[in-house]
Formats: C-alpha cells, structure tokens, sequence
C-alpha cells in the first residue's frame, strides 16, 4: 500500500478507500466469532468513545433491521445491567487508554461475557480476560482510522450474527472511482466547505444515515475546529423543528443527508420540514449520493463528508491532526 503520512489528517483522509478492508482478521478470531455467534446470545454490545465508536455506530445501523439479536453501542464507562454471560461485547479503542472504554471492558469481563478487543495498542491490549483481541495499525489518528476499525468491527459482527461477507476491497474501488468524480461537479467538497464556512451545519439524517450525520459533526469539530451538530428524522420533527424561527438569529445550515432508499413517509418529512425551514429563512442543502445499497450510501457519504472537513479546516487556517483539547482533558484527568 502506498505510503501514509499518519501525521497528515489529509493524507489519511485521503487513504479512507485503500484502508477498507486493509485488516484481516485472524481465521481464528473468525472461528470464535461463528462459535460465539452459534452459542445462545442475548445481544451484542459494541463498546467505545468518539472516532472509535463509531464503526458499531454503523454496524448497528446497518444490522438492526435484519439481526435477530439486539445490538446495542455503549459509549461509556458503565454497561446496562441486562448485558451478562449471554451477551458478546467488542471493545474498541484506538488508543487503548480511554477511561470509559476500559472500564466497560473490564465490567464486562466481570459479569463474563464473551469479550473481544479492537485495538492498536495500550492498556487494553495487556487486559486480561479478552477471548480474542484484533490489533490494528497504530500511529493514526483515531478518526482517521475510521476505515480500519469499520473493517474489523464489520467482519466480526457479520461472523457472529452469521451474515453474508462484504468485499470491503470492492467498496474501497468504488470510493476511489467516485472521488474522482466529485473534484470536477458541483459537488466538489471544496464548495461545500465553502458553503458551510459562514454558518453552523446541522447534519440531519434518518435510520442508516443518522451515524453518518453525527460522524459528520464530529469530522468538522474534530478537524475544523469549528461548531457543527446533528440530528434525526423522525425524532427531530417533534423539537427541534421549532427552534427553526426566523427570530433565532443564528447561522444554523440543515444540511439534510438523503438517502435512495427512503421510505416515502420519511421524504415527506424531509421536504415539509426543507419548506418551513425556508420559510424561517434557514435554506436546507441536500446531499445525496448515488448508491446501490445501504453500506454504500453510508460509506461514501461518509468520504465525502470527511474530506469537506479537511477542506473546511484549510479554509479556517487550522490545523486538522491537533486534538489538543481532548488530549489535555484525558491527561488532567488522568492526573486526578
Ligand atoms: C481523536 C478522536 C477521539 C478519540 C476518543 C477515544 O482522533 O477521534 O474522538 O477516538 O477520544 O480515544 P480512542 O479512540 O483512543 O479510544
């Protein structure tokens, strides 16, 4: 694989398409995850905070309509009490430090689940208990390694919940291809950064595009150091809704995420909300992507989003690898 300048948010960024699929995991963590998938689950907990939770955000998302177990994501330190012994949880993180993931980890071995790890390295790696442990590539950042973790976490769900493979490869060819496509139309992410530049983006999705909406968000705090927020549809449409007044005098921009696979009563809401939005003087942008499936969808939406990130930090003259905020948190309370 060509080379990647870990310290370069754009270059890995950039990276997102060659990096899907670029993990394999062990056959035998495989063979574990079919035996753990053919024993009695109660459910799976995907575990882990911010860059490194998203993936089971997604996986979620994805499966919670076809699985017959529950899938729930926890971002958080503490597991909800009816995860026991029946219960599979995936822990990730990146670093292999963060607080929360940890101690989820380790409350999860306690109450004997069966317990499997993703991650590059730290603590988490020499925690005792793990059935199976997935080392990935260090030295990103963790958002950047979206694609990475989005791999291992795929293939280990689809393993245990006993679903057809994704050719992850495959979508990274057709991330690639699309990308070329977006420089030279009117859906150059350079534009789109250019149009959020002035104003505070709302990501507004519905089911499989809601994780892509709040991954959006977080690109463009994280990369652009810049306000951003999300939301969902339907829920939205029974609050936020009013917040949308003409004398609310914020530069708020829905940026509504569509999808192809939208069922009718959830474009209705979108296009009755894009007209009062309007009316309120907040003029909504749509994004939608041509895809011929769900997974597609999520994933070069997501691509696309990321790099308007990239674009929106140059813009903003900021550095988009630097995370010193978050770090000075972790360290301060990790001297507490
Ligand atoms: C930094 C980032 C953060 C981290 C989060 C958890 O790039 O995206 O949201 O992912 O602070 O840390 P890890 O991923 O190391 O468990």
């Amino acid at each position: 694989m060509e080379q990647i300048a870990t310290t370069n948010m754009s270059s890995m960024v950039k990276a997102f398409p060659k990096l899907l699929g670029s993990v394999k995991v062990d056959q035998d963590i495989l063979n574990l995850c079919m035996k753990i998938g053919d024993e009695v689950l109660g459910g799976l907990c995907i575990i882990g905070m911010g860059g490194s939770a998203i993936a089971g955000q997604y996986v979620q998302a994805l499966f919670n309509d076809v699985s017959t177990i529950p899938i729930i994501t926890v971002r958080d330190s503490i597991i909800p009490s009816f995860v026991d012994k029946n219960w599979a949880t995936i822990s990730v993180s990146y670093s292999g430090n963060t607080e929360e993931t940890l101690g989820a980890f380790d409350e999860s071995v306690k109450r004997g689940c069966h317990s499997l790890i993703i991650t590059s390295g730290g603590e988490l790696l020499s925690r005792h208990g793990s059935l199976g442990t997935i080392t990935i590539p260090s030295g990103y950042q963790p958002r950047a390694a979206f694609p990475i973790i989005f791999s291992a976490v795929l293939q280990i769900v689809e393993c245990i919940l006993g679903m057809e493979k994704t050719d992850l490869k495959k979508k990274g060819h057709i991330l690639s291809k699309r990308e070329q496509e977006w420089e030279s139309s009117p859906l150059a992410p350079k534009e789109m950064a250019k149009d959020i530049l002035e104003s505070i983006p709302l990501f507004i999705g519905s089911r499989h595009l809601n994780p892509v909406a709040y991954r959006a968000k977080c690109q463009i705090n994280e990369n652009a150091k810049a306000m951003a927020f999300s939301s969902e549809i339907p829920e939205s449409n029974h609050n936020e809704i009013e917040s949308f007044d003409r004398n609310n005098d914020l530069p708020f921009l829905p940026m509504l995420l569509r999808s192809n696979f939208e069922e009718k009563r959830i474009s209705q809401r979108f296009e009755i909300i894009s007209e009062i939005y309007a009316e309120e003087g907040y003029t909504p942008l749509r994004l939608s992507m041509k895809s011929d499936s769900k997974i597609d969808e999520m994933l070069l939406m997501t691509f696309y989003l990321d790099i308007v990130s990239l674009e929106l930090a140059i813009l903003r003259g900021v550095d988009p690898n630097a995370v010193d905020k978050i770090s000075r948190l972790k360290e301060e309370l990790g001297h507490l």
